[in-house]
């Protein structure tokens, strides 16, 4: 056997072993040996280095220092999923996915890993690249640290995978590990990670691949994306990519009706305290492939799965003080200084009392015990007092009167929980808010200014709102510390560049209250541009599709206002954009214009989604249900019986989807 031979025959057997100890628990071989075969490879890829392979089982140790991540544009958004803590939501899920395929489907049960997600891409059988969730359409290429995970097959076994295709996780920090890990920081001296998925993270992001390695990651799969996937099944799939070398968990179950579902809940609620890594729910998904497709996405989720999850735990701890915080909006937020007590895994001192109204509820003392639960929000809660432990009364909690920062009187609505500062123009935290939510991502992206930066800005005085970020010049920061040359530029550089940020984003960084990125987008498209949209009346704002009374009242109210539009004509002078781009207008057709159309069935070229955006795009509204001012119905496959005797009834025309595309190819003249 020549050397290149035996280099290729260790591979393919260490492959093997690495698989068999790591992803089927049950090695052949002992470590020794393990290491022994790992080492002559070593030597003879060292003494031949034309026989260099990333994949090889040598490349695992992860030697190279990495500085910094590329960020990488993810091919498939990564999405999250819709949560709930209710088993009834849970059977609403089930009814609605009824309901709307209509046909009979599975239902695939996984488990809900807590770790840390992320994306590998293989080509032609080969790991290239490993991307984080980042902010869900760009993450950070953290191929280099995931290369040190044994679990993660470097190259696949046996056949028939596609030439390139994408497989999701979860990364994982066995209990195990993090445990000891945490001993040893703490002998070290160093800070100890609260839970196993901040130090699967944290690891995940550590700048030397050596060190990742020896902290033992491990790696579960549950999704695979691609043009050409073996199976029509979700779960059929991931049977196949267990084929090939993945960690796939032996608990996924396919599952027929809503009976069995819950039994899988309940199933897990208790026997997932016996995993080696740590789970924090179930995941639902519709298994097929083309009823996924057909039920389609929210503008965050699928709306073919569901995670179901866990009660968090709660603890027991003593509320020391309330202090008030003012957001954005102005909305006052009161919040409880606790004692530093474990809950699911990390610290919590601070917690969310929501509204005066709950202190009201809850009649809190200072001093009081009180029962703080983790929900859905990353905030934990306050959900109870222990009045029984009250052995001294404190001082009542009252809310306060005043902005704790301004001093201006509160407000509350008629109807609303919250307590309101009402000196938009003079509070200093709103102020800064806005002015931050301005420069975010999703806005207008001017990254280069974090949250500390617009606190120097602003407490020097350089900016006193969002106009003045374009009048900036690089003498306003000669007095300001800590910033240097280079940042400056960057700054500037980056504002200048906001100017390109299309019409919709800035009416979003723009702040109304409820005008969140989605509905932003529906106005600007709506409106075409910002006159229109500042002149417009309610009920004009009403008219356009999923724009209700709150929404549009708000909208109105902010246009009302001399000082917004003051501001409105500052930004159009420093050049934003204040009109929609003339290519997003000219996709747009009046072919459906005043028509009010119903979606319903299943369809074979586009998802319900699509045909939404197409009904839309054309000057159409898509409505839910058929009534007599229904214009048609666009009807797939297998409508709902209900549907169709009502359509026939009403005289309203279906309109299959061949047809309804070619309506829109060629408009009737
Ligand atoms: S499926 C489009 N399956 O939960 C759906 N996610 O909020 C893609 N997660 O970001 C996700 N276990 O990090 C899926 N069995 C599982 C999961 C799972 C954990 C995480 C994942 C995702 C988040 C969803």
């Amino acid at each position: 056997m020549t050397p290149q031979e035996r280099i290729l025959e260790l591979r393919r057997q260490l492959h093997e072993h690495n698989h068999n100890y790591y992803v089927l628990s049950s090695p052949t071989i002992s470590d020794f040996e393990f290491d022994a075969l790992l080492r002559e490879l070593q030597g003879l890829e060292d003494a031949h280095p034309e026989m260099y392979d990333p994949s090889s089982p040598t490349q695992r140790v992860g030697s190279d220092i990495s500085k910094g991540f590329k960020q990488v544009a993810h091919r498939y958004p990564m999405l999250s999923l819709g949560n709930t803590y209710s088993k009834s939501e849970v059977a609403d899920f089930y009814e609605r996915v009824k309901r709307s395929l209509n046909e009979d489907f599975e239902i695939c049960c996984e488990l809900k890993f807590d770790g840390s997600s992320i994306s590998l891409t293989y080509k032609d059988g080969k790991l290239v690249q490993a991307v984080t969730r980042g902010d869900g359409v760009q993450g950070d290429d953290v191929t280099a640290n995931v290369k040190t995970i044994r679990s993660v097959p470097l190259v696949l076994k046996g056949a028939g995978w596609p030439a390139e295709f994408e497989i999701r996780g979860e990364i994982l920090m066995p209990w195990k590990v993090f445990e000891d890990l945490n001993v040893a920081r703490e002998q070290a001296g160093e800070a100890l990670f609260a839970n196993p998925r901040n130090a699967a993270s944290g690891t995940l992001k550590l700048m030397d691949p050596s060190e990742v390695g020896r902290r033992k990651l491990d790696a579960y799969l549950y999704y695979m994306l691609g043009e050409e996937l073996p199976a029509e099944g979700h779960y059929e799939n991931l049977m196949a990519a267990r084929e090939w070398g993945f960690k796939i968990s032996d608990t996924t179950r396919k599952c027929h009706t809503l009976e069995e579902v819950f039994a899988f809940i309940d199933h897990f609620d208790t026997a997932r305290k016996e995993l080696p890594v740590a789970t924090d729910g179930i995941v639902l998904k519709v298994n097929s492939l083309r009823q996924q497709k057909n039920l389609g996405y929210t503008a965050k989720s699928p709306r073919w799965a569901i995670a179901y999850k866990f009660q968090a735990e709660r603890a027991l701890t003593r509320l020391n003080e309330v202090t008030y915080q003012v957001g954005r909006t102005g909305v006052v937020t009161p919040v409880a200084n606790l004692d530093a007590v474990q809950l699911s895994g990390t610290v919590v001192k601070r917690a969310s009392l929501h509204n005066a109204d709950i202190i009201e509820k809850f009649d809190l003392h200072i001093g009081d015990m009180v029962y703080v639960e983790k929900g859905g929000e990353i905030i934990p809660k306050i959900t109870g007092v222990d009045t029984d432990a009250r052995l001294l009364l404190g001082e009542k909690v009252r809310f306060i009167t005043k902005c704790p920062v301004c001093g201006t009187p509160l407000v509350r609505n008629e109807g609303e929980a919250a307590h309101y500062c009402p000196n938009e123009q003079g509070c200093a935290p709103q102020i800064r808010a806005r002015i931050e939510h301005f420069v975010s991502r999703e806005a207008m992206n001017i990254e280069t200014i974090g949250p500390e930066t617009v606190e120097l800005l602003y407490n020097y005085g350089v900016i006193k709102d969002i106009t003045d970020l374009y009048g900036l010049q690089e003498e306003d920061f000669l007095m300001l510390p800590r910033l240097g040359k280079r940042s400056i530029d960057n700054l500037l550089a980056a504002v200048k560049q906001s100017c390109e940020v299309p019409f919709e984003r800035v009416l979003f960084a723009l702040g109304i209250r409820y005008v969140g990125a989605t509905v932003a987008k529906r106005l600007a498209r709506a409106f075409g541009n910002i006159d229109a949209l500042m002149n417009a009346s309610l009920a004009a704002l009403m008219a356009v599709d999923e724009i209700g009374e709150r929404i549009a009242a708000s909208v109105v109210g902010f246009f009302a206002s001399e000082h917004n539009r003051a501001m409105v004509e500052k930004l159009r002078a420093a050049g934003l954009k204040f009109e929609i781009e003339e290519a997003v207008m000219q996709s747009r057709t009046d072919i459906l214009a005043g028509m009010s159309i119903v979606i319903s069935g299943v369809f074979a070229h586009h998802s319900r989604d699509e045909y939404k955006e197409m009904i839309e795009q054309n000057g159409g509204k898509n409505v839910g249900s058929v009534s007599k001012s229904t214009s048609f119905i666009l009807a797939g496959d297998n409508m709902g019986p209900a549907k169709l005797e009502k359509a026939q009834k009403l005289n309203v025309r279906l309109v299959s989807e061949d047809e309804f595309l070619q309506m829109l190819a060629a408009p009737a003249n």
